[in-house]
């Protein structure tokens, strides 16, 4: 059996998750159940990062200390995941001492291998992006890129990371590696970085003491992102002396990053180079998505134009707001979100197409079957369909393309859909024709629900037990369970409210 480790991003714990947050963990969650159904031992995480000067900063702001801060808020976020039907099979927090321990072992590692050193630090810093810039990528009057405002100056004795070293290293296991970012023009710009030369990061902080301390110098705490990264590997076990947790590591690192293309440089530059250092592999792989944007600009905290996800979903249902996610925009791509385009793709794909599939159905099998369905046919015309959803679908999560693996299942409910309609069996005379027919959409219907199953959980359920199917969707195995012929006849069929209510 192969594993399948997969994280998203651990999120800032400013303030409660907004659609941003929920776009990668919703791309991260179907791509998970994806791999469930294939057959993999797959191990997902997502988290928090609580530590360094932004949280610090909010922390002050609210009248708390930080800890009590981050208490307060990374709740919401397991909140958010569970009415979102996330299914992540760890959420880590770096204020757990279990991460504490990896983060310790890792600094130490590259430390002992000669990579980590005292030095002045003189310049300029962005406490939203936590990250330190030179005055050529900053933008006039000394204002972030990303966030529009104006970085802080700071001097202090820091230990420094020598990245510097890692150009050439860098180079060659990407060189050795083809492929592992997608998209490519993903790949290419983090490699722009890497060939424009490495200057040495900062590691650690003296002036802020909300992070963890260094273990061989405790008046430093470690730079955010270095402790954020780590998160990784701590989730696993490393750096854990139980030796269960240490054999969660061996199993499955490395991982498979999602990451958003505003932490490039962080992922695929610091990261790998970190992990060379303290002889550790690099990540397998790294899928770089772009920006949901509203009214044309990034959806941020500082922007101040998020949409809570929460409000959606009471709106369009749970599974509504995650197909639209999946389905509306290319990854890697930036992509607009509006609320008519939410609606828009609900009707169409979800009211229309889905749920008055299984309607007509269910409505048939009622008045001319009896309410029990009956078995497909061999030969069915569909089954060309079927199989032709089943290798798209998969060739569409394999390269982390969800809209085309959706689509190639909506090929087949669209397909279905027209089958029916160039039949018609709810005008035909109860008998073999309309058993024929309907045990054929009946069984398009069972494949589809396993294939749309990563977007749309519950309502793959909901159609797989009123197909009067056993078990449940997540214990089917592909390839075999979307072979035709699997829907076997003789199950009653529930005829039952819409699945997906029009709005
Ligand atoms: O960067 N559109 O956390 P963060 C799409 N803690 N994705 C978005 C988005 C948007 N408008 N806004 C956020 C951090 N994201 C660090 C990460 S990892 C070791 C540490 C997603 O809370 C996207 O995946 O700013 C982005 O990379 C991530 O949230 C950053 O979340
Ligand atoms: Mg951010």
């Amino acid at each position: 059996m192969s594993t399948y480790y997969l994280t998203t991003p651990i999120y800032y714990v400013t303030a409660k998750p907004h659609l941003g947050h929920a776009y990668t963990t919703i791309i991260g969650d179907a791509l998970a159940r994806w791999h469930r159904l294939l057959g993999d031992e797959v191990h997902f995480v997502t988290g928090t990062d609580e530590h360094g000067q932004k949280v610090q900063d909010y922390a002050d702001a609210a009248g708390k200390s930080a800890q009590e801060f981050v208490d307060e808020i990374a709740p919401l976020y397991e909140e958010a995941w569970r009415r979102l039907n996330i299914s992540h099979d760890d959420f880590i927090r770096t204020t757990e001492p279990r991460h504490k321990i990896g983060v310790a072992e890792l600094l130490q590692r590259c430390y002992d291998a000669g990579d980590i050193e005292l030095d002045l630090y003189k310049g300029k810093y962005c406490v939203a992006c936590e990250e330190y810039y030179t005055d050529d990528e900053l933008d006039a009057g000394d204002l972030c890129r990303i966030h529009k405002r104006p970085v802080e100056y700071y001097e202090e004795e820091n230990y420094f990371f020598r990245l510097s070293r890692y150009q050439e290293p860098l180079l060659n296991w990407y060189a050795a590696h083809p492929g592992v970012i997608v998209p490519d023009f993903r790949g290419n710009e983090a490699l722009g970085l890497i060939r424009c030369g490495l200057r040495d990061f900062s590691v650690s902080r003296t002036s802020l003491k909300w992070g963890i301390p260094l273990p061989w110098d405790a008046k430093h705490v470690a730079y955010v992102w270095f402790d954020a990264l780590a998160n990784y590997i701590t989730a696993i076990g490393f750096g854990s002396d139980q030796p269960e947790r240490a054999a969660q590591f061996e199993t499955f690192w490395p991982a498979h990053h999602l990451i958003g293309k505003d932490i490039i440089r962080h992922h695929c530059v610091y990261w790998p180079a970190m992990l060379l250092s303290a002889g550790i592999e690099p990540p397998r792989s790294w899928a770089v998505g772009g920006w949901l944007l509203s009214g044309g600009e990034k959806m941020s905290k500082t922007s101040g134009n998020v949409v809570n996800p929460l409000d959606l979903i009471d709106d369009i249902g749970v599974d509504g707001f995650r197909y639209y996610v999946l389905a509306e925009t290319t990854y890697g791509q930036d992509g607009d979100f509006t609320y008519e385009g939410l609606i828009a793709r609900y009707n169409s794909d979800l009211a229309n197409n889905l749920g008055n599939l299984l309607s007509r159905v269910a409505t048939v099998v009622d008045k001319k079957c009896g309410g029990i369905g009956p078995a497909p046919r061999t030969d069915s015309p569909l089954a060309i369909d079927a199989e032709s959803a089943y290798t798209t679908s998969a060739q569409g999560w394999a390269a982390v393309q969800p809209n085309r693996a959706l689509d190639a299942t909506w090929q087949l409910i669209r397909a279905t859909n027209a089958y029916l309609e160039a039949n018609e069996p709810w005008k035909t005379e109860p008998g073999p024709t309309v058993d024929a027919v309907i045990g054929d959409a009946l069984e398009a219907l069972r494949i589809i629900a396993i294939l749309a199953s990563p977007a749309v959980p519950a309502s793959s359920d909901t159609i797989w037990h009123r197909l009067g199917l056993p078990g449940e969707v997540t214990d089917q195995r592909l390839p075999n369970a979307a072979k035709w012929g699997g829907y076997p006849g003789g199950l009653p069929v529930v005829k039952a409210d819409p699945l997906f209510p029009r709005r």
